[in-house]
C-alpha cells in the first residue's frame, strides 16, 4: 500500500495524470490489445531459440580453458552487440517508427526514441570494444584453469556461464521491450518482438532462480580487497540491486501481462494467463517506468565501475574474477 502511494506521488510529480496512468495497463502487452497480432508461426519460436543458444555458447566459450576458444567467445559477444546495433541503425531507424510511434500512454514515452538511440549506440560501442579485446585475446597462450565451484577470490565456471548468458539476454531484452512498446498496433512484425522479449524474460527468471540456488551451494567470492571502503559499499549495493532486478523485472512483466488478460508468449507457445484480467496498474508502472530506469542506472554503474577498476585504478585482476 505504501509502495502504491509512493509510486503515484512520484508519477504525479512527473506530470503524469491519472487518466494517462489508467491507460498504461489497458493498452499494454502484445496480444492483449484490441488489434490482434497474427497467430504464432514456427519462426516465432526459432528466433528466441537461436538467441538463447547463441548466448549460452558465447558464455561457455568465453570461459573455456583454451585461449583461442575464449577469443572466439569474446568475438561472438562482439557479434551479438553489433547485431543489436545493426538492427537499430538499419531496421529501427529505417522503419519510420521512431518518428511515428504508437500514441504515447504517458509523457515519459516521448523519451523512448532517444532511449533507443542511446541503447543502439551503447551496443555499437560495446561491440567494437569486444572486437578489439577478441583480437588481443587471440594472441594469448594462457590456459584458464578453472573448476565449476566459486573460489575465494574468483568466480567458478558455473557462475560465469550464468553471468554472461544473462548479460547477453539483457542486451537483447531491453531494446526489444522498448521498441515493442512503440510499434503501431497494426504492424505485422509486432508479435515477434513481444515473443522474443517475453520468452527471454521468462528464461531470465529461471536463470536468476538457478543462480541464487547455485550461490547457496557455492559461496560467492568476497569483494576485491583492492576496492576502497566506499567502492566496496557501492559494488555490494549494485550486486544486491542487480539480483533484485533480475527477479523483479520478469515477475512484474508477467503479472502486468496477466492482468491485461493476455497470454505470455514463450517460444511458439502461448502460456495462458494464470488469473483473470484486473487492475495491473502498479505492475505496469513498475515494469515500464520505474524498474527499467533503475536498471539503466545500476547496470551503467556496474559496467563503468568495473571499467574504472581495471583501466583507471590499474587492477589487472578486476576482470579475471569473472572472465578469462
Ligand atoms: C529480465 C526480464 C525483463 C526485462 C529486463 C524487461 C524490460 C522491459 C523494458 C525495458 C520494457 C520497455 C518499457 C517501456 O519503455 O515501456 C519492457 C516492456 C514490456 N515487457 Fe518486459 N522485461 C522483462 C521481462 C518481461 C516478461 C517476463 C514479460 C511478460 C511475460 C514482459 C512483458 C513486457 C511487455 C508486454 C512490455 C511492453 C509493454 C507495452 O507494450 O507498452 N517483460 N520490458
Amino acid at each position: 500500500m505504501h509502495l502504491t502511494i509512493l509510486l503515484f506521488t512520484v508519477l504525479l510529480a512527473l506530470g503524469i495524470s491519472p487518466e494517462l496512468l489508467a491507460a498504461v495497463t489497458a493498452e499494454t502487452a502484445g496480444s492483449g490489445s484490441d488489434v490482434q497480432t497474427p497467430p504464432a508461426t514456427q519462426l516465432d519460436g526459432l528466433l528466441p531459440l537461436m538467441i538463447v543458444m547463441t548466448s549460452i555458447v558465447t558464455a561457455w566459450c568465453m570461459n573455456y580453458a583454451a585461449p583461442k576458444t575464449r577469443a572466439i567467445g569474446t568475438a561472438l559477444a562482439s557479434v551479438g552487440c553489433l547485431a543489436v546495433a545493426v538492427w537499430f541503425f538499419f531496421f529501427v531507424t529505417g522503419s519510420g517508427i521512431l518518428e511515428n510511434p504508437k500514441p504515447n500512454q504517458t509523457p515519459m514515452d516521448s523519451a523512448k526514441p532517444a532511449l533507443l538511440w542511446v541503447q543502439g549506440s551503447a551496443a555499437l560501442a560495446a561491440g567494437l570494444l569486444l572486437l578489439v579485446t577478441a583480437l588481443r585475446q587471440g594472441r594469448s597462450t594462457r590456459e584458464l584453469t578453472l573448476g565449476a565451484a566459486n573460489e575465494s577470490q574468483r568466480y567458478g565456471r558455473v557462475s560465469r556461464i550464468f553471468h554472461w548468458t544473462m548479460a547477453a539476454l539483457f542486451i537483447v531484452i531491453v531494446p526489444m521491450g522498448v521498441f515493442a512498446s512503440i510499434i503501431p498496433e497494426d504492424a505485422a512484425f509486432r508479435r515477434i518482438y513481444y515473443t522474443i522479449h517475453e520468452t527471454l524474460g521468462v528464461l531470465v527468471l529461471v536463470l536468476a532462480a538457478g543462480r541464487i540456488l547455485w550461490n547457496r551451494r557455492s559461496r560467492r567470492p568476497a569483494l576485491d580487497t583492492a576496492l576502497k571502503p566506499m567502492e566496496r559499499k557501492m559494488a555490494h549495493g549494485a550486486h544486491v540491486a542487480l539480483y533484485g532486478l533480475m527477479l523483479a523485472l520478469p515477475v512484474t512483466g508477467f503479472v502486468m501481462t496477466t492482468y491485461v488478460g493476455a497470454p505470455t508468449l514463450f517460444f511458439a507457445w502461448e502460456l495462458p494467463p494464470l488469473w483473470g484480467p484486473g487492475n495491473g496498474l502498479v505492475w505496469g508502472l513498475l515494469h515500464k517506468y520505474i524498474l527499467p530506469y533503475i536498471l539503466y542506472i545500476v547496470w551503467g554503474s556496474h559496467i563503468l565501475g568495473a571499467l574504472k577498476h581495471r583501466y583507471i585504478d590499474g587492477h589487472e585482476n578486476a576482470f579475471r574474477r569473472m572472465v578469462s
